[in-house]
């Protein structure tokens, strides 16, 4: 892997963007501090410094873009079992821990003519202790986890290491991601409420298809959802 660091940067996400053209296929880019981090939903995504932020550049082989997220969410679950966390993954883009989120995925597409280049941005929270007022009760760290600080370097490593050794594997055999990523799904069987379109609505989830889109029944339709934001998450429809 081609990787560039930065001390400061506005978004690791946004370099890559704005590169793409002229850097190589595998390019990772960390940062120490992103000034304007984001999050999915236009949300923004803030650290301190003691998160590990950085995005990598995919140009080749990226017909599956739906299933590239799902792809290093495993790698993560699978780093954060070698430190015995056990994880859980909220499609299309979390890693939860206790119900709280460990790991934000912000996956984008650079279209031209056709896909040119996909986009993933990881941000880990390893050292925090302090989140900010309006995620204080919704994030977790490693740290506060294993009550002991991580190199965020070794992290890094063990994680790009991953990723680029698994990377045929998952080309050849996209679907083993989708049955890994359904084993350790928090959505399972569950009834959301989610935001797409503009629209609230209503459903049970089935499981994630082979196409990374979520399945779910609502009004006893069939529905595949390829993006939107999950509201609530409930394990019993509610009577009210
Ligand atoms: C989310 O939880 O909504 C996704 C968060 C993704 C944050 C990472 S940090 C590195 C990369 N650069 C960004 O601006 N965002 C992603």
């Amino acid at each position: 892997m081609n990787v560039i660091h930065f001390d400061v940067i506005d978004s690791t996400n946004t370099y890559l963007k704005n590169h793409f053209w002229e850097l190589p296929h595998l390019t990772v880019v960390t940062a120490k501090h992103q000034i304007s981090g984001r999050g999915r939903m236009g949300k923004s995504f803030i650290d301190d410094s003691t998160q590990l932020l950085f995005s990598i550049l995919l140009k080749e082989n990226i017909e599956h873009i739906q299933l590239f997220p799902l792809f290093a969410a495993k790698v993560i679950h699978e780093l954060l079992l070698n430190y015995s966390i056990d994880a859980e993954i909220k499609w299309p883009n979390d890693i939860l821990v206790n119900e709280k989120k460990l790991c934000g995925i912000l996956t984008e597409s650079v279209y031209l003519k056709r896909c040119e280049a996909l986009i993933i941005g990881i941000g880990i929270n390893v050292n925090t202790t302090v989140f900010p007022e309006e995620i204080k009760d919704i994030a977790i760290s490693l740290k506060q986890l294993c009550s002991h600080d991580f190199s965020l370097e070794n992290i890094f490593n063990e994680f790009i290491v991953t990723f680029e050794d698994k990377l045929s594997s998952f080309y050849s055999n996209p679907l083993s991601v989708v049955n890994y990523i359904n084993q350790y799904s928090s959505l399972k069987d569950k009834y959301i409420t989610y935001y797409t379109d503009g629209i609230l609505q209503e459903g049970k989830v089935i499981e994630i298809a082979e196409n990374g889109a979520l399945h779910i029944i609502s009004n006893q339709n069939h529905l595949y959802l390829n993006s939107g934001e999950i509201i609530k998450i409930q394990s019993k429809k509610s009577i009210d």
